[in-house]
């Protein structure tokens, strides 16, 4: 949990009164300071340009978090056409001198490739084909590869981002065949790319990042146009109160080491790249529910008997737990809170679905949290849910999804509004189509 979240801060109660639950709340404060803490770890070294952070904006793509990442100077990965398009209109530039936006994905889909095409947007290769794609749609200008290196994980073994079982980026093999197709299209190659991930110990990280800086540093040799290696993601967010946070001053000190070893063996500057996510969103936020009741069920043959805290956000606002066993922290607010005794309970959400269920490990079993007793009408607060909350969040079941306000010293602006029906019915049609 980011040390700068906190709850009494927060009107939270009277939020609720006004537009109803769940919300997100994101702290315009702690936002601003997350990203300029990762600008100043990427911030150019010496008369050198050689170190550069993107925000991977896939983590929260609103408006409002895409402002702050611009205003402290941060470049944009981007995953599909319609996030180039949205870094675009947040005033991102769009070409290749610098390439403010890359677009990193292992397919192009829908407008993506005409994006990349029409606004001359750095396209990462994560897969063979895409080389002949940007060809035959008279893409010109230069590429970046992104390696599968053999190794890596996210926070969670299911989140697999290297190795023969992911299906991220182009084998470390196959590189020299993609060199030659690109050579063959007129396309330098002027990055290497990687994005192995956190690694679910936090020294994994820094690990992942040395492993990495040197199967570029043996790679870099056969790239005579490459002028940067981006390493990817991953910086580590401490989602437990007991969590060690990561230092990002030993990374930056690890990255200018590495633009070094890698300039001095190729021979010619080698900026150096990083592209977080997760880490200047996460604990910028929460995510409030409504208590709506509490039941219990009882022991029987097939296990014991479990206390079930019902609230009204689900895995369609935070998918998190749901998809990986993810821990969120989780606080009870109410006038008498630090009265009341504490029990185990499991937080369920309105969906139709087991797997509803913020409590939650990485087999995806119950995991009751110790809690302030929780009552109807009480406010549960997911912590850290600035990162892959909103933006996996979805219209299942026609719920609309939920609104997101910025709190910034005092000033409360909603950013989002709660979607209505006609919002979830807005792209269906009875078109006839003549094919
Ligand atoms: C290519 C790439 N870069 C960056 C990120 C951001 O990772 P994180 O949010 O862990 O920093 C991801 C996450 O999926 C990714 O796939």
């Amino acid at each position: 949990m980011d040390p700068l979240m906190d709850l009494s801060r927060y009107p939270l109660e009277a939020i609720a009164q006004r537009i109803g639950t769940p919300f997100f709340l994101y702290d315009a404060g702690i936002l601003r300071a997350r990203m300029a803490e990762v600008a100043r770890t990427a911030a150019p070294d010496g008369t050198r340009d050689r170190l550069h952070a993107r925000y991977a904006m896939k983590a929260n793509s609103n408006r409002f978090v895409l402002d702050a990442a611009r205003e402290a100077g941060l470049w944009i990965d981007a995953v599909s056409g319609n996030e180039v398009g949205r870094a675009l209109r947040a005033g991102f530039a769009s070409g290749h001198e610098p390439p403010v936006i890359m677009y990193t994905a292992d397919v192009f889909r829908d407008n993506a490739l005409a994006t990349v095409v029409e606004h001359d947007i750095l396209p990462n290769v994560g897969s063979p084909g895409m080389v002949r794609e940007l060809h035959e749609a008279g893409y010109a200008g230069p590429i970046a590869i992104r390696v599968n290196p053999g190794f890596g994980h996210g926070h969670v073994q299911a989140c697999d981002t290297g190795g023969p079982s992911s299906k991220h980026g182009i084998w470390i093999d196959d590189i020299a065949e993609v060199h030659a197709a690109a050579k063959q299209a007129g396309y330098p190659v002027v990055a290497l790319h990687a994005h192995v991930g956190t690694g679910p110990q936090i020294a994994e990280f820094d690990q992942n990042m040395r492993r990495l800086v040197d199967v570029f540093d043996a790679l870099l040799q056969q790239f005579p146009d490459a002028t940067s290696v981006n390493l990817g993601g991953g910086i580590p967010h401490a989602y437990r109160l007991d969590a060690q946070r990561y230092d990002l001053r030993g990374f930056r000190t690890l990255m200018l080491e590495a633009s070094s070893t890698l300039s001095e063996s190729a021979g010619r500057p080698i900026a150096l790249e990083i592209e977080p996510g997760r880490y200047p969103v996460a604990g910028m936020a929460i995510l409030v529910g409504r208590v709506t009741d509490v039941k219990d069920t009882r022991s029987n043959e097939k296990g014991p008997g479990q206390r079930f805290v019902m609230v009204d956000a689900g895995f369609n606002d935070l998918i998190r737990p749901a998809m990986y066993g993810s821990y969120h922290h989780i606080s009870v607010v109410a006038p008498d809170v630090e009265a009341r005794a504490t029990e185990f309970v499991n937080v369920a959400g309105p969906l139709c679905e087991s797997g509803d269920v913020f409590t939650r490990d990485e087999d995806e079993l119950l995991l009751p949290r110790e809690l302030p007793s929780p009552q109807p009408g009480d406010l549960v607060v997911l912590h850290d849910a600035g990162a892959y909350g909103y933006a996996m969040s979805s219209n299942y079941v026609s719920m609309g999804r939920a609104p997101q306000i910025a709190w910034d010293d005092g000033a409360v602006t909603l950013v989002s509004r709660r979607e209505t029906l006609d919002d979830v019915l807005r792209a269906e049609t009875s078109e006839v189509l003549a094919v």
